[in-house]
């Protein structure tokens, strides 16, 4: 039923046909390529390292070590969905991807790029587009203003290990709504103002011939080392959904005054921060937060009075060794929390405060514990999901269970 030389030598021309589910899918290589369907993508993961696809797409080609660009993308089928481009190119032509009309997802690790304002010409299905370039931090990219005006369709545009400090005004699309800059020397978030002619309302010049409408979901700056200042008003009238900023030294307390308008998730994983930031929690009425891996050693009452509306909380990986009073009383949305890699044993002293209606799914794995107090759980009955994994428990009695259903 199958026909597989995976595991052999790599023939200059190697063809693959396998069965899968009854529907004949193919893969082969031309020359810097492999071409194959998505089905065969965990199959021939050892030769396409680098090409993660997005749900739905079919045919894709992965080409690496890629030099003559040019060259290269003519032996690539011109129905390909998903394209993946590894190597050292250091400019990007008009219209090199005119031929491929169905193109979804375009992945580029080409080194230092200049790109040419008319590169992405013809791709008007084009939803997934990265840059991307592995430490060290950072190469420089220029991206001309107008560069993305042909992506009318893209909704991920994502920056990894790249300066964009020679792009300025860069129209995003307005289909936009996932926008990356990972790994970047940003210092500011003012200088997104800068970067993205549209990105913040008020920024764009009032000659623009449309209203401007809020497009944006998700803002992804996390792993920008010298991102230490928000700045006065430096996201004005944005609206988001989400804002990643692990990674950086940024401090929270900064987005307040940054003009940004709503948000329901934040995330500050790894920022170095000592103290729940529950006013920015309480200004964005946040419904998750994320403040994994800092040192956050105790919690006081004023910080949780601010994160009444917060349903998701995660904490892992801070110093906590014991949870205030009335730790669960304050928060009356929250359904889950993630309280591993702590220190709350040996011995966990469960705040009489452990009561809630809502919580669903609770945490609790790595943190030194030695036994379960009998009743622990009793003031959480609708609990779904409780995690106790990496402890020292050699003996779990019923009673210390008692309560949950
Ligand atoms: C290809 O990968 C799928 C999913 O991992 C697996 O079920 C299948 O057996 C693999 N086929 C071959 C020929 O290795
Ligand atoms: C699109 O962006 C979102 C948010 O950043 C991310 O979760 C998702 O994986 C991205 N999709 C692709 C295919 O890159
Ligand atoms: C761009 O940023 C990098 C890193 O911060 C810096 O070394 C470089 O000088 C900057 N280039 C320009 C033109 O500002
Ligand atoms: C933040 O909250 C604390 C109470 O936890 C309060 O003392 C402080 O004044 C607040 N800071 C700002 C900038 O609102
Ligand atoms: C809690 O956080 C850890 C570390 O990020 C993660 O591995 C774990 O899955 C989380 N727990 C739950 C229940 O989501
Ligand atoms: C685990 O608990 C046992 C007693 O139940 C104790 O002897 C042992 O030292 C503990 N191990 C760790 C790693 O804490
Ligand atoms: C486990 O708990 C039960 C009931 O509390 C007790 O009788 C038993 O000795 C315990 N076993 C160990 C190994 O601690």
């Amino acid at each position: 039923m199958e026909r597989l030389l995976l595991s052999s030598y790599v023939l200059p021309l190697l063809l693959l046909d396998l069965m899968n589910g009854g529907l004949m899918s193919q893969a082969w290589t031309v020359p810097d390529c492999t071409i194959a369907d998505s089905s065969l993508l965990s199959n021939l993961s050892f030769y396409v390292p680098f090409c993660p696809l997005a749900p739905g797409l079919h045919t894709f080609a992965s080409c690496s070590n890629v030099k003559d660009l040019t060259q290269t993308l003519r032996a690539v089928p011109w129905d390909i969905q998903a394209l993946c481009l590894q190597g050292m190119v250091p400019i990007l032509p008009a219209k090199e991807f005119a031929r491929f009309p169905f193109l979804q997802l375009l992945r580029l690790q080409l080194g230092t790029l200049k790109i040419t304002s008319e590169a992405f010409q013809g791709l008007n299905q084009l939803q997934y587009l990265s840059f991307e370039h592995h430490a060290p931090c950072c190469l420089s990219l220029l991206l001309p203003p107008d560069a993305l005006e042909p992506l009318t369709f893209l909704s991920n545009l994502s920056f990894h290990g790249y300066c964009l400090n020679y792009s300025q005004n860069i129209q995003l699309p307005i289909s936009l709504r996932h926008l990356a800059l990972r790994h970047s020397c940003l210092r500011e978030l003012q200088e997104l103002q800068g970067l993205f002619s549209n990105l913040v309302p008020s920024f764009s010049p009032t000659a623009s011939p449309r209203p401007w409408s809020p497009f944006l979901e998700v803002l992804d700056l996390s792993s920008n080392l010298q991102l230490n200042q928000a700045g006065v008003r430096a996201l004005n009238g944005l609206q988001l959904h989400s804002l990643i900023l692990d990674g950086t030294p940024l401090n929270a307390l900064g987005l307040l005054g940054s003009g940004l308008l709503h948000l329901d998730f934040l995330s500050l994983m790894g920022t170095g921060m000592e103290k729940l930031p529950g006013n920015v929690s309480g200004y964005f009425e946040l419904r998750a937060l994320d403040v994994g891996r800092n040192g956050i050693q105790n919690i006081e009452d004023g910080d949780l009075s601010s994160c009444h509306s917060l349903e998701c909380l995660s904490l892992q990986a801070n110093s906590l060794k014991f949870l205030p009073i009335k730790f669960l009383n304050a928060l009356p949305q929250l359904q889950r929390l993630n309280l591993s890699m702590h220190k709350l044993g040996p011995a966990l002293v469960l705040p009489d405060g452990l009561v809630s209606t809502n919580l669903r799914v609770l945490d609790l794995s790595h943190n030194e514990l030695c036994v379960l107090p009998y009743g622990a759980f009793s003031f959480i009955p609708q609990l779904e999901e409780l995690w106790l994994s990496g402890n020292n428990i050699s003996n779990v009695s019923s009673e210390s269970l008692e309560g949950l259903k």
